[in-house]
């Protein structure tokens, strides 16, 4: 009865409130923002839920012993709400998002909720959340969707009682200098995956991992590092949170799926646009040789959209694409997938709900 009045009197202060006075909304980085709801619903080993309540933003209260923060039992998702020039609000193939949850929760021992259930829950949770979807052209609420363990547990085994949970915020731009190509170093000692490994699912524990590297080659003046194989050290699989492709002459290439590389839907939907404006796009192994003599790079995500890579360092090797300018084919299918996610250019592929 206390949540429900809470919920109430959050819902009454927004309809006041449908807008936002004074957000500096062109300032945006990708940091949180802490927005007005959330949403929870538990459930049992068994998947059995309970029915899922938007509730205000805050903390959780969980065991010590939640298998998520023991065990690291847990999963997560990103999507994305843009807010239209005639005020509609926007989401972009949620379904893929919940088969993603789905799959990388069998992977992960835990159950999961259903694709309606889930995408019924994003929608929920944009609309109770709505006065922070950014006006349009100025950036997009991001979401995260979250499973995890918060059963009591001491064994190793699954918990027995799993949370899913959303919440919101308000971004701009992820990496810092807004949408400028970024300077990746190759990383040749770490690998964020193996064969066998969880590196094709999103995991919470394969994020922790990269932080290392990521910071080491923060502190050297790159952006971000890229990863390669664990057993030839040789072909390149993935940025530390995002896919990557290279372009060469009129052909596009990005490594294949083979367990080791996240299923990226903002990957999956710049092969479709790619295909569909004509450009053979395949996906093989891409060797971190050949990505060195690409004519353009550039990396694909939900938070990073289509983000251009300015230079690559391999070694002592470093190469810069397009006079670190951004690339034709980057910014052409940056414009193809936003205009689309923004409801600008016509869905062609049905892959936007409102
Ligand atoms: C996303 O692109 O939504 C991600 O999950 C990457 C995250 C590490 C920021």
């Amino acid at each position: 009865v206390q949540q429900l009045h809470a919920v109430a009197d959050a819902l009454n202060q927004t309809s006041d409130l449908d807008t936002l006075e004074g957000i500096d909304w062109d300032n945006f980085g990708f940091g949180l923002r802490p927005t007005d709801f959330m949403f929870v619903m538990k459930g049992d080993l068994e998947g059995n839920w309970q029915k899922g309540q938007l509730r205000p933003f805050g903390n959780l209260e969980v065991s010590p012993s939640a298998g998520v923060l023991n065990y690291g039992q847990g999963v997560f998702e990103g999507m994305k709400a843009y807010r239209t020039a005639d005020d509609r609000i926007l989401i972009f193939r949620p379904e893929e998002n919940a088969m993603r949850m789905i799959n990388g929760a069998e992977r992960m021992s835990m159950p999961a909720p259903d694709v309606d259930t889930f995408v019924d829950a994003v929608k929920k949770t944009v609309l109770a959340n709505k006065r922070w979807v950014p006006p349009t052209g100025k950036g997009s609420l991001y979401i995260r969707p979250l499973l995890i363990g918060t059963g009591p547990i001491l064994g190793l085994a699954p918990a027995p009682e799993y949370t899913f949970l959303i919440y919101v915020s308000p971004v701009g731009t992820y990496f810092k200098g807004g949408l400028s190509p970024i300077d990746l170093k190759v990383e040749t000692y770490f690998h964020r995956a193996a064969p066998g490994g969880t590196g094709g699912v999103k995991t919470i524990s394969n994020y922790a991992p990269v932080l290392k590297t990521q910071l080491m080659a923060k502190g050297n003046g790159y952006s971000d590092v890229l990863y390669l194989d664990a057993i030839e050290n040789k072909y390149v699989e993935e940025v530390s949170s995002c896919n990557i492709f290279m372009v060469k002459g009129k052909v596009i290439s990005t490594p294949e799926l083979a367990g080791t590389i996240l299923p990226g839907i903002t990957r999956k939907s710049i092969i479709q646009l790619a295909r569909s404006r004509g450009y053979e796009v395949n996906e093989r192994p891409v060797s971190v040789d050949e990505l060195l003599a690409a004519d353009e790079v550039f990396c694909t995500g939900t938070a990073v959209v289509v983000n251009p890579v300015g230079s690559i360092t391999h070694g002592t090797n470093r190469v810069q694409y397009n006079n670190g300018a951004v690339g034709r084919v980057s910014q052409e299918l940056y414009e193809a997938l936003t205009t689309l996610q923004m409801g600008v250019s016509k869905d062609e592929f049905d892959w936007v709900v409102e």
